[in-house]
């Protein structure tokens, strides 16, 4: 267990070289592995218990207050099924580009955000085209939204054409008004399973950055305690 802490602990940060790129993928594709595997054990077990937990409901008559006690265990073992899900998502599937409406896709992504909706922000209506997968794009920009809404009571999405430090491309900027970040804990944020949330699987933004990394791009952070944080994903064009 130590060398996989060990081997996920250079996630952190900001990634600068070829070669610590190098490495950052390999780790998440360790994780994937790792994640299918572990995925793939409990799955079936999990099934059984929630299935004899269903087969005690049915013999607890409606007033038995045991019913509570094992409705706990079918809805921990539903948790532990959402979290399994997430972890799957590491798993490696091939990406898929196309020419995709980057502004739509956001504009989507907002409306789906349930009650948070009405806290943020996009007020950018171009279309603008990128080259991506649409779906991976799609769950990128919902982990930064969802941390910004969690974070703060204010959420700025905004696009950002690029092309003055030689890369063409465009940033995707979610910005919040919320706590911010701690300087020390900067280096940790993109660690799988790091949290500091009750509900929080850690998983959101190391996907966030193997989706920034399969589309040549990168994720980057600016975060002032008190002030608030902003993530910044850059995709190159035409790639
Ligand atoms: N916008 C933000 N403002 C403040 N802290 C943030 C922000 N985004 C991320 N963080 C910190 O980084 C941690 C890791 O984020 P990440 O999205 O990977 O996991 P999570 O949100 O805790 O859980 P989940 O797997 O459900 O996304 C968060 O728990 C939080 O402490
Ligand atoms: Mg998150």
């Amino acid at each position: 267990m130590n060398t996989v802490v060990a081997a996920f602990h250079t996630l952190g940060g900001e990634i600068r070289s070829l070669k610590e790129q190098l490495i950052v993928k390999e780790r998440l594709a360790a994780l994937g592995e790792v994640s299918a595997g572990i995925a793939h054990e409990f799955r079936n077990s999990m099934s059984v218990i929630v299935g004899y937990a269903r087969l005690l409901l049915k013999d607890l008559d409606e007033t038995d207050q045991r019913r509570e006690v094992v409705q706990g265990i079918v809805g921990e073992v539903e948790e532990m099924n959402r979290v399994m899900e997430e972890l799957l998502k590491f798993s490696d599937r091939p990406i898929d580009k196309m020419d995709i409406d980057i502004t739509k896709t956001i504009r989507d992504v907002v409306k789906g955000m349930g009650d948070a909706t009405q806290k943020i922000d996009f007020s950018f209506s171009r279309p603008v085209t990128v080259r991506g997968d649409e779906v991976l794009l799609r769950q990128a920009i919902k982990n930064l939204l969802q941390n910004a809404v969690d974070a703060g009571e204010r959420v700025w999405i905004n696009i950002e054409k690029e092309s003055l430090t030689g890369r063409d491309g465009l940033f995707v900027i979610v910005k919040d008004n919320g706590r911010g970040i701690p300087k020390e804990d900067l280096n940790k944020i993109f660690m799988p399973f790091y949290t500091t949330k009750k509900r929080g699987t850690g998983i959101g933004l190391p996907l966030v950055q193997k989706i920034a990394m399969g589309h040549n791009g990168n994720i980057s952070v600016k975060s002032r305690e008190g002030r608030g944080s902003t993530f910044r994903l850059f995709l190159p064009a035409g790639e």
